[in-house]
């Protein structure tokens, strides 16, 4: 595991700066997309070299990490509209190219299956975007998540509803209690793991991620068990690290 500690705006350029060698070395490349606030300014930087420096995803594909159960299609807080927002709409991602597991089908459990299907038959992911919940969450797998779990249902804990209420008027009754999200093997099977972690409230989690036990209690730690992880924090998040 690769831990660079770098002010904030460094770090969205190094993982924008690994996203765009794939793209360049492979335009077909598979990228695994996150939600949240800490990726924004890798999309930022993402949408600035397609604008000023021709970075195409006309053949890329894409997937999402997560998304909500129960949520309007519409709610610009749902996970698909905000990539659509965030980033798709800003580069030039050819129709239908982004993918994200479809937290309005009917049948959830069906749903989850046919994204692991997607993910598999487009050849995997090739580098995947990551966030850390306080709690120590990646996507959605909250503490206690099997470390051989794959896409499905879950249950948001009380920490992630109260952390995202932000998103939602900071009205906890607005945030969904059921995701659907990729498991920790199912994200372990991309082929390179990039990590952004920002600031003092994601400390604890960090020291866990890269100096904790393996541990189903803190479900970033299965990235120890990563060949190719990079985690980029700034000085803050960084600051519980020995
Ligand atoms: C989002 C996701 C979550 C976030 C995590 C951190 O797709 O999978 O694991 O990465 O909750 O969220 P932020 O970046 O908002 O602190």
């Amino acid at each position: 595991m690769e831990v660079v500690i770098a002010p904030a705006e460094e770090l969205a350029k190094l993982a924008a700066d690994t996203i765009e060698a794939k793209l360049r070395e492979n335009p077909a490349a598979v990228l695994g997309l996150a939600t949240g606030s800490s990726p924004l300014k890798v999309y930022d930087e993402l949408a600035r070299r397609h604008a000023e420096d021709g970075l195409s995803f006309a053949e890329a594909k894409a997937f999402m990490l997560d998304e909500y159960v129960g949520i309007d299609a519409d709610h610009p807080e749902r996970y698909r509209n905000v990539i659509e927002t965030e980033i798709a709409s800003r580069v030039d991602f050819a129709p239908g190219a982004v993918n994200g597991p479809d937290g309005l089908a009917e049948d959830l459990v069906a749903a989850c299956a046919d994204y692991e299907r997607a993910i598999e038959s487009a050849g995997g992911v090739d580098v995947q975007l990551l966030g850390i919940g306080t709690d120590g969450h990646i996507a959605f797998n909250e503490p206690g998540s099997s470390l051989a779990s794959r896409t499905r249902i879950k249950t948001l804990t009380a920490q992630t509803r109260e952390d995202n209420a932000r998103f939602f008027e900071d009205d906890l009754d607005q945030v969904p209690q059921h995701c659907l999200t990729q498991g920790l093997a199912t994200i372990m099977s991309a082929k390179h793991l990039v990590l952004l972690a920002t600031g003092k409230g994601k400390a604890e989690a960090v020291h866990q991620l890269v100096e904790g036990p393996i541990s189903a209690m803190w479900p970033g730690t299965i990235m120890q068990m990563h060949p190719h992880a990079t985690v980029l924090v700034d000085e803050a998040a960084a600051s519980r690290l020995q």
